[in-house]
C-alpha cells in the first residue's frame, strides 16, 4: 500500500470530435463534471474472499491491497479464475470480504449493511457487465432513463447530453431487438454513466463482442476518465491500452501493478 500514492494524475480532455475522426487515444475524455469536486477514494486493505468452508475453503481473492485516489482508467487483468471478478465485487460492495476492509471515501463499505451498500452502489457507482441486460420492451432511451435516480428532474436533459457526447443519440428510439450486440453494450455504458457515478465498474465488458465492437465500448468507458474512476476487468490486455494503471491478478493474489500514466506526455489542458 502506498507505493503508488505519489503517482500524479494529470488528465486532459479533447473534443469528442476526435472520436468522430476515428481516433482512439487515451487522451480523449469528457469534460470534468464541475459539480463533482470532492476527491473520490477507494481503498482495499488486505482483502480476502473465501468460498466454501472447512477443507473446501478456496481463496478467490487472497490478501489484496490497492488504493485508488484519482480519476482515471484502471485495468485489472489476469487469466480466467484468477479472482478478477471477485475483486471487483469486493471493491464495489457487491460482496463482503471474508477478511480485510474496503473503504469508499470515509465509509467502510465492508462493514455496513447490505441496504446501505446498495444505496451507495445506486447513488455513486455505475456497472457494466459482460451482458448489457437491457429490457426488451423499453426503447434504448427508456432503458438508460430507468437507471436514473428517481425524481431527478434533470435526468432527461442529462440523458440527451450524454447520448450525444457518446455519439449514440441515433440509437435512442430503437428497441434492443433492433440493436447490434455492440450497440446494446454501448447503451449499457451510457446507463452506467447516467447518475454521474464516482466510479464505474466494468466486468469483462467486451468479452461477448468482436474486437472492433469491444474497442468502441472501451473507448466510451475511457471517455469518463476525467469525471471519475473507471475500473475495467478483462482477460484481454489489448482492451487496456492507454490505461493509467493495470493490476495483474494471479491465483487470487495481486501479482503486479503497472503504473502507466506518464504525466510528462499527459499535460492538463
Ligand atoms: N460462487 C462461487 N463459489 C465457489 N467458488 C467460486 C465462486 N465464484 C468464483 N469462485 C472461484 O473463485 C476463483 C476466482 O473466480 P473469479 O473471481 O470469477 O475469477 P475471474 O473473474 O478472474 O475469472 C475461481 O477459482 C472460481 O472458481
Ligand atoms: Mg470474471
Amino acid at each position: 500500500m502506498g507505493y503508488f500514492e505519489n503517482s500524479c494524475y494529470l488528465g486532459r480532455y479533447h473534443g469528442v470530435n476526435s472520436i468522430r475522426a476515428g481516433l482512439c487515444h487515451k487522451d480523449i475524455t469528457l469534460k470534468p463534471d464541475p459539480t463533482n469536486s470532492s476527491p473520490t477514494r477507494l481503498d482495499a486493505n488486505s482483502v480476502s474472499l473465501c468460498y466454501g468452508d472447512g477443507d473446501n475453503t478456496a481463496f478467490a481473492v487472497n490478501d489484496v491491497s490497492i488504493c485508488l485516489n484519482k480519476p482515471g482508467f484502471y485495468g485489472v487483468i489476469g487469466p480466467s479464475g484468477s479472482g478478477k471478478s471477485s475483486l471487483l465485487y469486493l471493491l464495489s460492495g457487491l460482496k463482503r470480504p471474508t477478511s480485510g476492509e474496503i473503504v469508499y471515501r470515509d465509509r467502510m463499505i465492508s462493514a455496513i449493511s447490505e441496504r446501505e451498500r446498495a444505496e451507495i452502489r445506486r447513488k455513486h457507482f455505475g456497472f457494466v457487465f459482460q451482458q448489457p441486460f437491457l429490457l426488451n420492451f423499453l426503447t434504448a432511451r427508456e432503458n438508460v432513463l430507468l437507471a436514473a435516480t428517481p425524481n431527478d428532474s434533470d435526468a432527461s436533459r442529462h440523458l440527451n447530453t450524454l447520448l450525444e457526447e457518446l455519439h449514440i443519440d441515433h440509437l435512442a428510439k430503437r428497441f434492443p431487438a433492433h440493436l447490434s450486440g455492440g450497440e446494446r453494450q454501448r447503451l449499457a455504458v451510457a446507463r452506467a454513466m447516467i447518475n454521474r457515478p464516482d466510479i464505474i465498474f466494468a466486468d469483462e465488458p467486451t468479452a461477448a463482442l468482436d474486437h472492433a465492437n469491444g474497442w468502441s465500448v472501451i473507448n466510451l468507458l475511457k471517455l469518463y476518465r476525467n469525471r471519475g474512476m473507471v475500473i475495467v476487468v478483462t482477460h484481454d490486455h489489448t482492451m487496456l491500452e492507454g490505461a493509467d494503471r493495470i493490476y495483474t491478478m494471479l491465483d487470487g493474489k495481486l501479482d503486479g501493478v503497472q503504473e502507466l500514466n506518464d504525466s510528462a506526455s499527459n499535460p492538463q489542458l
